[in-house]
């Protein structure tokens, strides 16, 4: 594998991306949480970070451990901090060195740059620029404006860089990073969707007892699914899936769940405690209070229906790589579990170790591994759902009839989307009832109902989106329906508001 050392750059989760497109493992530890070198570690990249070499307390860790031992990669900081460790000489730049640049002056010879065209386009990033390189070092690779785009340390396989391979805009930076990885560190290109679940089946078979049984929260998403898939593949019936309906799930959603799962030979156990999330709710309308509510009754369920299980050793969790690196960042205190990975006080109350096999894997990847595992495309493409469900899609109060409602009309917009290619397109879709009536005629009649709002995004990772500019004819349809089909609404109504800062749930 490659390690890639983070020292807090916007780029460093590109870096890795990049890599493992490439079917090559690797992982992003913090700069100072460095590992030691091992068999496994084939080669460093040191990635790019907001901060300056020149300053007091920016990251200067040793790197002797890995310096001449195995291929090294500076990346922009990465690269400057190599130079200045050295003797180097690292100041600001006197032109801005922001954006596309041209490579002018190519050594074709260096294996980093076999395939990089002397015109290749690279992007640029940085403040400070290398003005002088320590002895032993050479100059590869030149814009016009930046001497030093790339350097190689004689006598070892260490290179450094001063622009972005891994940002599309440079177009060569894939051909570069393949150079590096495979030809220079060595690495074959295996690690693919199959591969990952060979060996995660294998490592699951070494790590769990042969006796113990392990429990897992599913949820209908894509996470907890292709975790229960692995283990199952793993460990079969030992594995047990408790699939909680809260009753705050979309219409029909734990019954065709749960379905789906049994077809897949899990060994998983519905349970339907929607009363008991309804009694929770009763009388609460503050957003906050409600998910608290909601989630403290989910553990009270869960807990309550893993303590059944006998010889319960292991708590799996579908966590996936962006949480682990969020919570182990260059930034953030060194190790924070998000919260909602953690089911209540269970795993010290029983004893349970902690079981991840997803904690390596992008989102993408989660999704590859789950194709090749067949997981039902219902479940691999579903849209995200948030955990308190319908519960922050109905403003103000939950009741029962207010869920039954909101399912309805959530349902005809869902399928509706479907039906019309749509929901492939979309990030997020869904619809909100609203704490407000309003007047309508019906025939004769005058009614004083309910108003929806539909909500569709696009967005790429759910922290900034945009409203889906959904087609006129289809909105139109939606609506038509939802007023025809779901006596209580009378009026619909389409959310064009885009995050920041209109978040993409209302509550
Ligand atoms: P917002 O509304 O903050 O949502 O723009 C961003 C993404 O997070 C989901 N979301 C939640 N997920 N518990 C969850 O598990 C929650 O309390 C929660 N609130 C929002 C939301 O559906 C979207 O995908």
């Amino acid at each position: 594998q490659i390690l890639i050392l983070d020292f807090g750059s916007q780029y460093t989760q590109l870096i890795a991306r990049r890599i493992r497109e490439l079917n090559v493992y690797c992982e992003i530890h913090p700069y100072n949480h460095a590992p030691n070198l091992t068999e496994d570690i084939r080669g460093v990249v040191l990635s790019g970070s907001p901060c300056s070499v020149r300053d007091a307390d920016s990251p200067n860790p040793d790197l002797s451990r890995y310096l001449g031992q195995v291929p090294v990669l500076g990346v922009c900081y990465g690269a400057q901090l190599l130079a200045h460790q050295q003797g180097g000489e690292v100041l600001p730049a006197t032109i801005r060195e922001y954006g596309r640049a041209r490579l002018a002056r190519v050594n074709h010879e260096s294996p980093l740059l076999h395939g990089v065209p002397t015109e290749s386009q690279v992007w640029m990033s940085h403040g400070d620029t290398i003005k002088s390189l320590p002895a032993g070092f050479d100059i590869i690779a030149s814009t016009p404006e930046v001497a030093v785009a790339a350097f190689k340390i004689a006598e070892q396989e260490t290179y450094g860089i001063q622009f972005h391979p891994e940002v599309t805009h440079s177009t060569d930076g894939k051909t570069l990073l393949q150079n590096f990885v495979v030809n220079i560190c060595g690495l074959d290109q295996s690690w693919t969707p199959e591969h990952f679940v060979d060996s995660m089946v294998a490592t699951l078979q070494r790590t769990i007892g042969e006796e113990d049984q392990v429990i897992l929260g599913l949820s209908g998403g894509v996470d907890s699914s292709v975790a229960a898939l692995l283990l199952h593949k793993a460990i079969g019936k030992r594995l047990h899936g408790i699939f909680v309906n809260n009753g705050l799930l979309r219409k029909d959603e734990y019954e065709d769940v749960l379905h789906s799962y049994k077809d897949l030979g899990l060994n998983v156990r519905g349970v339907d405690a929607s009363q008991e999330f309804y009694a929770a709710l009763t009388g609460l309308t503050d957003p906050e209070l409600k998910r608290k509510a909601i989630g403290r009754t989910f553990i009270e369920v869960f807990d309550r229906e893993a303590q059944k299980v006998d010889g319960a050793r292991w708590l799996a969790q579908g966590t996936i790589y962006p949480d682990v690196i969020e919570s182990v960042s260059v930034k953030g205190p060194a190790v924070t579990i998000k919260s909602h990975h953690n089911v209540g006080g269970l795993p010290e109350k029983m004893n349970l170790r902690i079981v991840e096999p997803l904690r390596a894997l992008f989102k993408d990847e989660v999704r590859e591994v789950g194709h090749t595992l067949e997981l039902p495309v219902n479940i691999l493409h579903r849209h995200p759902f948030p955990g308190p469900g319908l519960g922050i899609r109905i403003l103000g109060d939950i009741t029962p009839e207010k869920v039954d409602l909101l399912q309805r009309a959530d349902a005809i917009f869902i399928n509706g989307l479907k039906e019309h290619g749509l929901y492939e397109k979309v990030w997020q879709a869904g619809v909100m009832l609203l704490p407000v009536q309003s007047v309508g005629v019906m025939g004769d009649e005058r009614t004083y109902e309910r108003v929806v709002a539909l909500r569709a995004v696009t967005s790429v990772d759910g922290m900034t989106a945009d409203w889906a500019h959904l087609p006129y004819e289809f909105l139109a349809e939606v609506s038509n329906k939802i007023i025809n089909q779901v006596r209580g609404i009378n009026r619909v109504v389409y959310d064009i508001s885009s995050k920041p800062p209109a978040t993409i749930e209302w509550e």
